[in-house]
């Protein structure tokens, strides 16, 4: 599949929303996702035939890459497009002088802490009640070094 990699501007927000809002349990609202790009945040979209099928938003402070979200719109999970997206996210880390990544998922999320350890992530501990106001559920924070 013929797909490619971008920059996302503030145009391309809603669309990233509607992906958003069905594949999240815990969704960013319009807000955090304006605030991390105002905040100078490294956001990039997946763009099959000039559609967003995925994104990512990361920083990378000093050698410490943090990948805030990454996510592909469900029709196009399970082939290969998160490891495309993340690897290339890993790849820009690593140009960029980090040498190592982590990231927070939810405890419940058993899909994304399976994708994340055929990356090479390794869980190192817990972040409680991380996630939710009124139903709160754990983190689990998972990092990748030595890349
Ligand atoms: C997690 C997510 C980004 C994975 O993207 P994807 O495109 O479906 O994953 P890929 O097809 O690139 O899979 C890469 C590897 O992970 C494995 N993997 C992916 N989903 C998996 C699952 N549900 N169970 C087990 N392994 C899985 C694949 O088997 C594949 O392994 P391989 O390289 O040996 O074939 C995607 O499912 C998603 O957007 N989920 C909802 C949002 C989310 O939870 N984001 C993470 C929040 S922290």
């Amino acid at each position: 599949m013929e797909v490619n990699i971008s920059g996302i501007s503030f145009d391309d927000i809603d669309q990233i929303l509607a992906i958003e809002n069905k594949i999240n349990k815990f969704p960013w609202s319009r807000a955090n996702f304006l605030s991390s790009i105002n905040a100078g945040h490294k956001a990039l979209a997946l763009k099959f035939n000039d559609s967003i099928i995925g994104y990512t938003f990361f920083y990378i402070v000093d050698t410490d890459a943090h990948l805030l979200n990454i996510s592909i719109k469900r029709s196009f999970q399970k082939q290969g497009m998160g490891k495309k997206l993340l690897t290339h996210v890993i790849g820009y880390a690593k140009l960029s002088g980090a040498t190592m990544m982590f990231l927070e998922v939810a405890v419940s999320n058993l899909n994304a802490i399976a994708f994340y350890e055929k990356l090479g992530f390794i869980g190192d501990s817990y972040r409680y009640n991380y996630y939710g106001t009124k139903d709160k559920e754990d983190a689990f924070l998972m990092s990748l070094r030595g890349f």
